[in-house]
């Protein structure tokens, strides 16, 4: 399984230090979450931020789109070196135009479903994706309790991309701590994404060993 510290709880004034420190303590990925004040009632950091933070680390870039519009974006997303980009399936943009335009630029498309979204809202679109982000929270905030039912999507998920001779990588992001993430193994989920659960320990590498 791999851990996918979420940057939402870094401290920005020293963006750089702090992917450097991830990548150090054991991170295998590094979620970015993306929010417009639109799709979700907070507002984060766009494509340049994550430009910035590039030369810092080696580690792929997870770039979570919490935005209306993701199409109008993808582009400056790619350009700044998002290597999987996921988009909401309830945004507005055109799912399979701009999942095509995703995998137009060589980057791995994800798609995420909100907690009252079903499992089945991302069948359609299953050969265009890498990955299924899973939310067990309601996205926009860090710090947020597990929603343990959210799991059983993951077997729908994994089940029906089999079905169709495919191999899904399903992320679950929010609430992920020592004390979850036994049921998120459990549940098959391939990556787990936890903001609070590593920033806010007094040593991240001990918090991601845990996590393992
Ligand atoms: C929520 C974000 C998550 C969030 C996770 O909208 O997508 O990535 O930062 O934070 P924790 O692990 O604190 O729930
Ligand atoms: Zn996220």
């Amino acid at each position: 399984m791999k851990i996918a510290p979420s940057f939402l709880s870094c401290d920005f004034s020293k963006f750089g230090e702090e992917l450097v420190r991830m990548e150090k303590a054991g991170a295998d990925w590094v979620h970015l979450d993306v929010m417009d004040g639109h799709f979700v009632p907070n507002i984060t950091f766009g494509a340049t931020v994550i430009k910035w933070g590039r030369p810092y680390t080696k580690l792929p870039f997870d770039a979570h789109l919490m935005i209306s519009e993701p199409h109008r974006y993808i582009k400056d997303f790619a350009d700044a070196g998002a290597d999987i980009i996921t988009i909401h399936v309830e945004c507005d943009s055109d799912i399979d135009e701009t999942l095509d335009l995703i995998n137009s630029f060589g980057i791995k498309a994800g798609l995420s479903v909100k907690p009252n979204t079903p499992a089945e809202a991302v069948f359609p679109y299953i050969d265009k994706l890498y990955m299924v982000l899973v939310m067990t929270v309601e996205p926009g905030f860090g710090g947020q309790s597990f929603m343990a039912d959210m799991l059983p999507k993951v077997k729908q998920i994994k089940d029906f991309a089999k079905s169709r001779g495919k191999d899904i990588i399903v992320e679950a992001d929010g609430g992920i701590n020592e004390n979850t993430i036994g049921d998120c193994k459990q549940a098959g989920i391939d990556v787990c994404v936890s903001g609070t659960g590593v920033f806010k320990a007094e040593s991240a590498e001990i918090a991601i060993q845990n996590l393992r």
